[in-house]
């Protein structure tokens, strides 16, 4: 579907589309109990280069099981495949994927209201079109590691899998103190040498597979296992000259800072996957630096997505949750390795912190500082495989002293949920390198910070320039990106008023 807009603030030239736009704010004053609100407007025009180029995207953790799952998903359907399963036949696609597999309302026409996919919105890359590389410390091919997944039907495996054989993942860095010492023994495929010399393997890696593959850009994303965190220490990675320098002597510097030092040099969108504080403040000051897009952290893909949106329902609807306990188990490889304390610690951190900013927006219900108890347990139960399992009990203050208890148990295949956030995530954050702005006031057209936060809606642990607000909330995430689409299509933000439908 093409979507054209038929405005004077539009403009289509061959190479943009140039929208001219008017973001409305307003600035509130305290003075004792008087607030008062000064609304205000900026106009911007927006700039999004038409021509989508040739996306290559660089998994480090490709032989694991988003890895692979998220290869063989993409070429299912690049081949339109089709299976046999005990209930019947399945067909390639890619439910989950909000670019792909959601819609956005335009407006209305002679038959109502008129949605598209969020894809047709502006020109941006297809999932088919994505051409797949990546590292991992595990030699198995492509073929091997989607078998020892065991995410994807078999009849499916077997008709992928002579294509997936050729895939061969390139050798990585591993630091055993890193990652569980459970993984040690599919660690037999590595880079090797001073941790300069491996920063510059994966630099040759980047532009190996930039000029073997043809593609024009690359993005690097890393769904390798959780690592521990990484101490911040002033003079080691605390800026972006100090992490360089300690990369050159050989100091502490996580392997996954490591990707994201070589992909920002490479000037390659870099995007964490996982949990662990890769953006130590020296790794965000290279990227500022050097104008290079990073994005993060942690894939918010079952539970977790599911509590962004029950908290803010509750906390929305004027009930209050007191007390949350989220409980799961996995057996995957990604369940083994959060068994291990420090590996856990990073996933707990994670996970903890995504109703803040839903109960610090309602001082109504939460005295200043007050939270809910929050309590998050992982175990490792190899039987159920990907299938996570996840068990949450919600308590909450209702109205009079009642009190109203919401239990759920949600069966999250995770692999297959995370694939489609890793497409839109890769495939967002390409469409944003071609959006560029400028204002009436500050002429001088600009990219987006280097700190993509437009991409908070897919992870669990937003990251975000220093001083802007962390949102978590499911719904205002959404909105977020589809409204900077309305934007850059010079379109107002959707607003769900409806107001031709409430008039006489
Ligand atoms: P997995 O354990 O199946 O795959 C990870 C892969 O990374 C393995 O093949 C391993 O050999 C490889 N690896 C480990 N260290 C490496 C290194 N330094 N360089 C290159 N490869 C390395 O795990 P899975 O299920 O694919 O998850 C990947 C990551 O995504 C985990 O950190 C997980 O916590 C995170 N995640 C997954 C979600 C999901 O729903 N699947 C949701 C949120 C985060």
């Amino acid at each position: 579907m093409q979507v054209r807009i038929n405005s004077a603030d539009v403009k289509y030239t061959e190479k943009h589309i140039e929208s001219r736009y008017c973001y409305h704010t307003a600035c509130v004053c305290r003075d004792g109990d008087a607030l008062t609100v000064t609304p205000s407007s900026t106009e911007f025009t927006f700039r999004t280069e038409r021509t989508v180029p040739r996306l290559g995207v660089m998994l480090v953790g490709w032989g694991g099981n988003n890895g692979t799952t998220v290869t063989a998903a993409v070429l299912a359907n690049k081949l339109g495949l089709s299976w046999r399963t005990k209930t019947g036949v399945k067909k390639a696609n890619y439910y989950g994927s909000l670019l792909e597999s959601s819609t956005v309302c335009l407006g209305s026409g002679p038959d109502g209201e008129v949605y598209v996919p969020f894809r047709d919105l502006l020109p941006m890359a297809h999932p088919n079109d994505i051409v797949f590389d990546g590292w991992d410390i595990s030699s198995l091919d492509l073929g091997g590691a989607m078998e020892r997944a065991q995410v994807l039907d078999w009849s499916l495996q077997e008709k992928l899998r002579p294509l997936m054989d050729q895939l061969k993942p390139r050798p990585s860095v591993y630091i055993p103190e890193f990652i569980a010492a459970n993984q040690e023994l599919r660690a037999d495929h590595l880079i090797t040498g001073t941790k300069a010399e491996q920063v510059a393997q994966i630099r040759r890696d980047i532009c190996d597979f930039r000029q073997k593959s043809g593609v024009e850009k690359v993005i690097v994303l890393w769904t390798a296992n959780t690592e521990r965190f990484c101490d911040v220490v002033p003079g080691v990675n605390d800026t972006a000259e100090n992490l360089l320098n300690t990369i050159e002597t050989g100091g502490e510097v996580s392997p996954s800072t490591m990707f994201a030092v070589a992909s920002i040099l490479e000037g390659c969108a870099y995007i964490n996957g996982s949990p662990q504080n890769t953006f130590v403040p020296g790794a965000v000051d290279l990227a500022v630096q050097r104008g290079v897009f990073i994005s993060g952290d942690d894939f918010k893909s079952g539970q977790t997505k599911l509590k962004s949106v029950l908290v803010d329902f509750l906390v929305s609807a004027g009930i209050k949750p007191t007390c949350i306990v989220s409980y799961n188990h996995l057996g995957n490889n990604d369940g083994l390795n959060l068994s291990a304390p420090d590996q856990f610690r990073s996933k707990e951190i994670s996970k903890s912190n995504v109703v803040d900013d839903i109960v610090r927006s309602n001082p109504i219900l939460f005295r200043p500082g007050e939270k809910p108890d929050h309590c998050v347990v992982i175990k490792y139960v190899p039987y159920v495989g990907d299938s996570k399992r996840a068990m949450d009990e919600y308590t909450s203050e209702i109205m009079m002293g009642g009190t109203n208890t919401i239990a759920m148990h949600n069966t999250c295949e995770d692999s297959l949920l995370a694939s489609p956030i890793i497409l839109d995530l890769v495939i967002l954050t390409e469409l944003c390198q071609r959006i560029s702005f400028c204002t009436r006031e500050d002429p001088v057209f600009q990219s987006f910070h280097s700190v993509l936060s437009l991409l908070s809606f897919l992870c669990k642990a937003p990251l975000v320039p220093q001083g802007a607000p962390v949102v978590n909330a499911f719904f205002r995430q959404r909105a977020c990106i589809e409204n900077v689409m309305r934007a850059c299509l010079g379109l107002p933000p959707q607003n769900h008023m409806q107001l031709e439908h409430k008039m006489e």
